[in-house]
């Protein structure tokens, strides 16, 4: 079994970002990110200091916009339209879920398309579906497309089960798969949470994309001899050996799959990294095409 290092492709990826973002310094200009968070989830709160500190590292300006828990609709959308005008913001990602009271569809649609970095955007949903690359495309597919990429794994023609059918992951990742080109022509299946015979359509899969949110969910029964994984999860379960009170583990049983599958993601860093790092790539393009249009 080999492991997919999501920390290195991640480092790669970054390299390149650092050339663009020099480019554009030179002309004056500092890619900007605003990631607003709505309460208090610990998750959530870990994720956007991560996006922040990504950030700095790679010497781009962000804004981390922290707001509490009842927090209005109007008053975030408000905040969104002020980003929306910021000269020195490029990328607008509110942190999901929010909570309960705030209707994250109208918030999504607020936020302008053009500085819509999570892909979110009705108008960028489109554009994925349509094959048109003038969009943004949400950062976990992509993330996890660009894995199976840097270690060499085709998905033309690939039995691709993708299981899961959110808007963050799970749809798009299937919308990418289909694409045609590299990374794409793949034959593709969404299973989701009322799919029957679940086991046996993950066994017919040459990738299987885990991404269901539920810890431990995919074990050595779905799995087929010598497929690659790719495991979305961040999932925490309590630990009390641990400093935190709890651990990150996948939505598959890694220890249950690792001597049957080819190659796999770890969690954490396997899919996490390369989401902040898509993250980072599609500010850094949504400041350039502004800058270039304008
Ligand atoms: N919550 C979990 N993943 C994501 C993501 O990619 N973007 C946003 N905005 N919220 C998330």
């Amino acid at each position: 079994m080999n492991l997919i290092d999501g920390k290195k492709a991640a480092a790669a990826i970054e390299q390149t970002l650092l050339e663009r973002i020099t480019l554009l310094k030179q002309r004056g200009i500092t890619p900007g990110l605003a990631v607003v968070l709505v309460g208090e989830n610990p998750a959530s709160q870990a994720y956007v200091r991560n996006k922040d500190r990504t950030c700095a590292r790679l010497g781009m300006f962000s804004r981390k916009i922290e707001l509490s828990a009842n927090t209005t609709q109007d008053q975030l959308l408000q905040l969104i339209n002020e980003l929306n005008v910021d000269p020195l913001i490029h990328g607008i990602l509110v942190q999901s879920p929010p909570p309960s009271h705030i209707d994250e569809q109208a918030i999504t649609q607020a936020i302008d398309p053009r500085k819509d970095v999570d892909g979110f955007h009705p108008i960028n949903v489109a554009k994925l579906a349509m094959e048109d690359p003038s969009g943004f495309v949400p950062c976990t597919p992509l993330g996890c497309q660009h894995l199976l990429m840097s270690v060499g794994i085709e998905t033309r023609g690939a039995n691709i089960v993708v299981v899961g059918r959110s808007l963050i992951v799970g749809k798009p990742m299937a919308l990418l798969l289909l694409r045609k080109g590299v990374g794409g022509d793949a034959t593709v299946t969404v299973a989701h949470s009322r799919t029957r015979h679940l086991a046996e359509i993950t066994r017919s899969a040459d990738i299987v994309i885990a991404a269901l949110g539920r810890p431990h969910a995919l074990g050595s029964e779905h799995i087929r001899e010598g497929a690659v994984i790719i495991d979305v999860g961040i999932n925490r379960v309590p630990e009390t050996s641990s400093a935190t009170g709890y651990r990150l583990v996948g939505d598959v049983d890694f220890e249950a799959v690792a001597d049957r599958c080819a190659a796999i993601t770890p969690v954490p860093g396997g899919v996490g990294p390369m989401t902040i790092a898509m993250l980072m790539q599609n500010t850094v393009t949504a400041c350039e095409r502004l800058k270039n249009s304008r």
